[in-house]
Parts: structure tokens; C-alpha cells; sequence
């Protein structure tokens, strides 16, 4: 079989780079232990609702502005505590989200930010975002879930002061 010169110079080319990507990838799983976002904490969506810190969903102060906020969705609500949906978080604030769904898989998102993650039943899903700016932020699933996936938000609202 003749293979032009640049055909060749393409196929190695090619595969070098399936080679060298696999060897990344592997050497980040297996040696750098990193893998996919998730906390590795579980709980049973059963009984979620009086376990532990789904038990009260909502913002709680943990630390100098460090705040923790629990969010408990299902379809098609998040639960953040308020009967309003409404989340009002100091200017500058830490908050470590914590959030799992009571039924279907939900999306999380709070757009404009770095937030956002996949709620699976019987998985936490956790992360933590620094609200640096004033303003209004939607808290919205971005993972259909039925009929009233579009009716599923809540707002974050970024003040000067609580
Ligand atoms: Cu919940 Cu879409």
C-alpha cells in the first residue's frame, strides 16, 4: 500500500495525539485522583426531607460573611427556605451550596455565575460561589423535568447589606 508522504505525516500526527490524550486523562484519573464534579456524598431521597441539613432548606450563617445555603428542589419548585423563593445574600458573601432533588434530576444554575450543577436523586451536589456584585440573580433549572420545568426558579438577590 502506498501511503503519500503527508497522509503519513497526518497519521502519526493523529495518533500521537489519541495517544497522548488518553495518557492525560489517565494519569489525571488514576494517578491525580481527579474525576467528575460531584461530592460523593449520598442520601435517600426517601426520607431526604427530615435528614439532615435538607431537613431546613435555606441560607445559615457559618462564618465571618461565610454563609451555607441548603437547597432541597422538586418537581417543579427549589425550596431555599423563603415562601417568596427569594435568597438575599450579603455583597462579598462565601456560600457553600448544598443541594440535592427529592425526585427527578434538576438542573442548578444561577446565571451570570459560576454555579451550576446536576441535582440527581440520592446524590448532594455541592460548590461554592463568592457573589462579589450587587444585583439579582436567577436560580434556574437547566435540565428538563416535565411539564413545569419552565416554572422552576428562584431568585438570589445580592445586597449591600442583610
Ligand atoms: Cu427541574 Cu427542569
Amino acid at each position: 500500500m502506498h501511503l503519500h508522504k503527508y497522509e503519513k505525516i497526518w497519521l502519526v500526527f493523529g495518533i500521537s495525539s489519541l495517544v497522548l490524550f488518553l495518557v492525560i486523562v489517565g494519569i489525571n484519573a488514576f494517578v491525580s485522583g481527579h474525576h467528575p464534579p460531584s461530592s460523593g456524598k449520598i442520601v435517600d431521597p426517601k426520607t431526604v426531607e427530615t435528614t439532615t441539613p435538607f431537613d431546613e432548606p435555606g441560607l445559615k450563617k457559618i462564618g465571618d460573611n461565610e454563609y451555607q445555603l441548603v437547597v432541597l428542589t422538586s418537581a417543579f419548585s427549589f425550596d431555599v427556605g423563603t415562601q417568596d423563593k427569594v435568597v438575599e445574600i450579603p455583597k462579598g458573601a462565601t456560600v457553600h451550596i448544598i443541594a440535592t432533588t427529592k425526585d427527578v434530576v434538576h438542573g442548578f444554575e444561577i446565571a451570570g455565575t459560576n454555579a451550576n450543577m446536576m441535582l440527581e436523586p440520592g446524590h448532594v451536589s455541592e460548590t461554592t460561589q463568592v457573589f462579589r456584585n450587587e444585583g439579582e440573580f436567577t436560580l434556574l433549572c437547566n435540565e428538563y423535568c416535565g411539564g413545569g420545568h419552565h416554572l422552576m426558579h428562584a431568585k438570589i438577590k445580592v445586597v449591600d447589606h442583610v
